[in-house]
């Protein structure tokens, strides 16, 4: 671990290899592949503009689940920022296809908060990939940028650029001229190339973005962990809303009241939950904590923490809680994802994505309630009891 924290600390960024199980389990993949389609399917275009890549209605997927509450995944972002009581911010999915406009350059926090570590500098930030990605279809950062921030926050307020430290669009001729490059030339632009199920974990202070227009399929999770106060209220970042509020969202599996940066949900994020969508079972605490279904300092999550992170945790002991957890979280997604795609065959009727695209379409009922169908289904279901 030692060493990824130097490498983090160094480049601002890291590339992990964690979801290699997943990557592994052709029976999960499949199960992704068709989460992907049906979101997608649900997605609808808001004035006939395109997405730019976003699947705006995936929100709380079992996928998305799974990761948010490995608990391999989980460590990295405690480490790394030191902070144990992170929840996820439910927050929608990236499903670029060819032509997609992809490609933007911003920085998500405020840099002259930053500079003065007065915002949410230490909120770090990361995807999950699921695609082979190349230079073009990445995530662009420019890296060991936050080694200079103090001294680039003055250059900006010299050249009279910036009153309050806000970028909303990085554009490298007026926010990285020649000068700043010559000045700190360890500082450049690297493409973070990620194959299937592998995270990378980012600075949030470092200038970020994406290559566009995308040439091909690319499929990306973001946990966004955030720290909720030992108050086990107030969020490290008062602008993205109260624990309150987020844990009613994942109860609901709906939106969270607003960004993790602060700002309004786009096209107003959804409100009702997914037909269909329900969390995977997590026995691990830890997991249950991060999507809000325990409080972090309740003594189970504490005494769970103590075991793997306390005195007398081992490396082994580690190894073997997280990979037990991990099989019994896969083994919950595939059978929820049964029960997934029958509820959204009932609830969706003809325009189900199912009934049109999926393997059963041929075989189903189209006239039935959903009640009707409902019943039906836990009468005999292979999921009933
Ligand atoms: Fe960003």
């Amino acid at each position: 671990m030692q060493d990824i924290i130097n490498e983090f600390q160094k480049e601002g960024t890291i590339n992990l290899d964690i979801f290699k199980w997943v990557r592994n389990d052709k029976e999960l993949m499949t199960i992704l592949d068709e989460e992907y389609r049906m979101y997608d399917y649900h997605t609808r275009l808001i004035d006939s503009k395109s997405n730019r890549g976003w699947c705006r209605t995936m929100y709380h997927s079992l996928f998305q689940q799974l990761i948010r509450g490995d608990i391999y995944y989980y460590t990295c972002y405690m480490v790394l920022r030191r902070a144990v009581y992170l929840i996820s911010y439910p927050y929608y999915t990236k499903f670029a296809k060819p032509g997609d406009k992809t490609r933007f350059r911003h920085v998500d926090i405020n840099l002259g908060q930053a500079a003065l570590r007065q915002g949410n500098e230490e909120m770090i930030q990361g995807s999950v990939s699921w695609d082979d990605e190349d230079p073009t279809n990445c995530t662009p950062i420019l890296t060991r940028f936050h080694h200079h921030l103090a001294e680039y926050q003055q250059w900006r307020v010299a050249k009279g650029m910036d009153k309050k430290g806000a970028i909303e669009a990085w554009q490298d001729n007026v926010d990285w001229p020649q000068e700043l490059r010559s000045r700190w030339p360890e500082v450049r632009w690297v493409n973070t190339i990620c194959k299937p199920g592998m995270v990378r974990i980012s600075d949030p202070r470092l200038p970020h973005g994406s290559n566009g227009p995308a040439t091909k399929i690319r499929r990306t999770m973001l946990p966004w962990f955030v720290r909720v106060n030992d108050d086990m209220e107030t969020m490290e970042f008062e602008p993205m809303g109260t624990y309150d509020q987020l844990a009613k969202a994942h109860r609901n599996l709906t939106a969270g009241p607003k960004s993790p940066s602060g700002h309004p949900n786009m096209y107003g994020g959804i409100s009702i939950p997914f037909a269909g969508a329900t969390p995977p079972v997590f026995t691990s605490k830890i997991s249950q904590a991060i999507h809000c279904q325990i409080l972090w300092n309740s003594p189970g999550v504490l005494l769970e923490l103590l075991n793997l992170f306390g005195p007398n945790g081992t490396k082994d002991g580690y190894w073997d809680f997280v990979t037990a957890r991990r099989k019994e979280v896969a083994k919950s997604v595939k059978e929820r994802w049964i029960v997934c795609k029958k509820f959204e065959m009932a609830a969706f009727g003809d325009n189900s994505f199912w009934r049109k695209k999926g393997p059963q379409s041929s075989q189903r009922d189209t006239k039935t309630s959903l009640v009707e169908e409902l019943m039906k289904e836990l009468n005999t279901s292979d999921f009933a009891g």
